[in-house]
C-alpha cells in the first residue's frame, strides 16, 4: 500500500448514493463537487429488487466508471442492502445529497435522520446547481421516450446509451 493511508492518515471518504438509472449532469456536478471536498468519493449504485431499470446495474457503473475516470478518486460500486451497511463496510462517516428545491427536502431530512440514528452517519446536503434544479433520471426517460431533445442533460455517452436503449424496447 502506497500513498497516504500507508503513512497512517485516514482517507476522508464519502458516498453518493442513487439509483442512477442513467446518471445526469446533475448527478456528476453533484459527484464532481463532492470529489473536491473529500479524498475518496464511494458513489453507491443501490439495488433495488422492485424497480425495474431501464439500464442494468453493471451498464450503470459502466457508465459512471466512464464520465467520472477523469476525478481520479471516484470509486463505483453498487450494493444491495442499507446505506448504513455499505457506510460502515468501508468506514465511510459521510453521505454527500444534492437538494434539488424545498420539495427535496421533507424525504431527504427523513432518511438523513433515520441513517444517523441507524449508525450515526452524518448526511451532507449540497444545493443542486440551479440549471440542473429541474433533472431528474425519471424525467429524462419520459422526455426521451417521446423523442424530445435531452442531449444536454446528460453526458453524451450516457446520451447516446439512453437513445439506442429506447430504439431496442421500440
Ligand atoms: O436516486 P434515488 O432513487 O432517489 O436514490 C434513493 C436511494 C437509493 C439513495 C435511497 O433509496 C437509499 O438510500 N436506498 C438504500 C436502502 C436504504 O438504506 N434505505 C433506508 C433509507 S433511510
Amino acid at each position: 500500500m502506497t500513498g497516504p493511508e500507508s503513512e497512517g492518515l485516514q482517507l476522508r471518504r464519502a458516498v453518493c448514493p442513487g439509483s442512477f438509472d442513467p446518471i445526469t449532469n446533475g448527478h456528476l456536478d453533484i459527484i464532481a463537487r463532492a470529489s473536491k471536498l473529500y479524498d475518496v468519493v464511494h458513489v453507491a449504485v443501490m439495488i433495488n429488487k422492485s424497480k425495474q431499470g431501464l439500464f442494468t446495474v453493471a451498464e450503470r457503473i459502466e457508465m459512471i466508471r466512464e464520465v467520472t475516470g477523469e476525478y481520479g478518486n471516484v470509486v463505483v460500486e453498487s450494493h444491495h442492502g442499507l446505506l448504513v451497511d455499505f457506510c460502515k463496510e468501508r468506514d465511510i462517516p459521510a453521505i454527500v445529497k444534492g437538494l434539488r428545491a424545498v420539495s427535496d427536502f421533507d424525504y431527504e431530512l427523513q432518511m438523513a435522520q433515520m441513517n444517523n440514528g441507524l449508525s450515526g452517519v452524518e448526511t451532507l446536503f449540497v444545493p443542486t446547481n440551479p440549471t440542473y434544479s429541474f433533472l431528474s433520471s425519471s424525467l429524462v426517460k419520459e422526455v426521451a421516450a417521446w423523442g424530445g431533445d435531452v442531449s444536454h442533460l446528460l453526458p453524451a455517452t450516457v446520451h447516446r446509451a439512453l437513445v439506442r436503449r429506447l430504439a431496442e424496447k421500440g
